[in-house]
């Protein structure tokens, strides 16, 4: 028998406080901004951003702040559901409307009367449930699978996307009726990147929430970690930075958070070259060939506690050889006292 689910309101005790969630960028604060003229309306809100930018703390927010608090909060993780069940899914069904429809069944949608459908990763809808959903956003009204009575509800939509919508409609993948239903209002999360100011805050939030949870004491992250973290592009944004925060609370050094910090050679090569002036070819891929191999010597010492000697065996040098280019290459001990003043052709994190 399937459980009848009963939706419960959405607890958001848990939610970051608004200074956390925020921070002090200008571009947060435009989303701040949007934030509160739209929360109290019923207007369908678009959060699109790339992932872990915090799209679904927001549209949590959206609900917060609206008169629907009490009522349902739905969600639905759209990527998560196959494209054909998904119309069943959202909209329900009618008994005997396809093969293993023993019973009617109430969609998600439908759940969401009086309260907030929240579509996570709206462009994985397939096009017949973006037809009817459409249709939805029109006149509220929306028929279950296999049924013909019209039903009509009350609920207001908040939708999220982290792809690029438009270019779905470009390619016919998306309706471009319901793209501008759906995206009358869009607030545009950036990526950490973009607001490395508010690292701090961010920063100081996990530091604070994960000690609590593991009942550790909390430990400040060093300054020159802190340098490395504005440095860094942040490809999975806050989530990726929450992750780190809760690996280095349970672990306990900081080893662990500068080897994910330091981008990983070879990739990360690039030559800054002036083109003003003539150049040698010799010089730049000398320092790009030695800035390799103190990038390579930096992980090797890391992973090996910074005990040199085994740090020479694994790499197949001697010793002497060893300490020669650490001395060269300014890199005296532990993370501690990693400091930033390389000069050469490419721009990281030494000595
Ligand atoms: N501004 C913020 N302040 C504090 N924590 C945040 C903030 N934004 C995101 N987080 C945290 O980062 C994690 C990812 O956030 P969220 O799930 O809202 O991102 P998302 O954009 O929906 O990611 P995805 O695209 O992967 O679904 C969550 O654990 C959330 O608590
Ligand atoms: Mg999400």
């Amino acid at each position: 028998m399937v459980p009848v689910r009963t939706i419960e309101p959405l607890d958001v005790s848990n939610l970051p406080p608004m200074n956390v969630i925020f921070g002090e960028s200008p571009i947060m604060a435009l989303a701040r901004e949007k934030l509160e003229r739209v929360a109290e309306t019923d207007v369908p809100v678009l959060v699109q951003g790339e992932c872990g930018t915090g799209k679904e703390i927001l549209a949590e927010l959206l609900h917060a702040h609206s008169h629907r608090l009490k009522g349902a909060w739905v969600k639905v993780v759209c990527a998560a559901i196959p494209q054909s069940l998904i119309e069943s899914e959202l909209f329900g069904y009618e008994k005997g409307a396809f093969t293993g429809a023993y019973a009617t069944k109430r969609g998600r949608a439908e759940q969401a009367h009086l309260g907030t459908l929240f579509l996570d990763e709206i462009g994985s809808l397939d096009l017949s449930s973006q037809a009817k959903l459409l249709q939805l956003l029109q006149d509220g009204i929306f028929t279950r699978v296999g049924g013909q009575v019209p039903r009509k509800i009350d609920s207001r939509l908040i939708s999220t996307a982290s792809g690029d919508l438009k270019q779905q409609t470009d390619n016919g993948e998306f309706r471009l009726d319901l793209f501008y239903r759906i995206n009358a209002v869009t607030i545009e999360l950036p990526p950490l990147r973009q607001r490395v100011v508010d690292l701090p805050i961010l920063i100081d939030y996990f530091l604070d929430l994960y000690s609590r949870t593991f009942r550790r004491n909390p430990v400040p992250l060093s300054r020159d970690i802190t340098r490395l973290m504005q440095r860094y592009e942040w490809p999975g944004n806050i989530r990726q930075l929450e992750n780190m925060i809760r690996s280095f609370i349970l672990i306990g050094n900081e080893d662990t958070l500068i080897a994910d910090l330091i981008p990983s050679a070879p990739t990360s090569l690039t030559a800054e070259i002036d083109l003003t002036k003539p150049i040698s070819l010799k010089e730049i891929t000398k320092g790009a060939t030695q800035d390799l191999e103190q990038q390579i010597i930096l992980k090797v010492l890391q992973a090996n506690g910074w005990n040199r000697r085994k740090t020479a065996n694994w790499l197949d040098i001697s010793y002497r050889s060893l300490l020669y280019k650490l001395q060269e290459a300014q890199i005296s001990r532990a993370p501690a006292r990693l400091q930033t003043t390389r000069t050469s052709a490419t721009n990281y994190i030494l000595s």
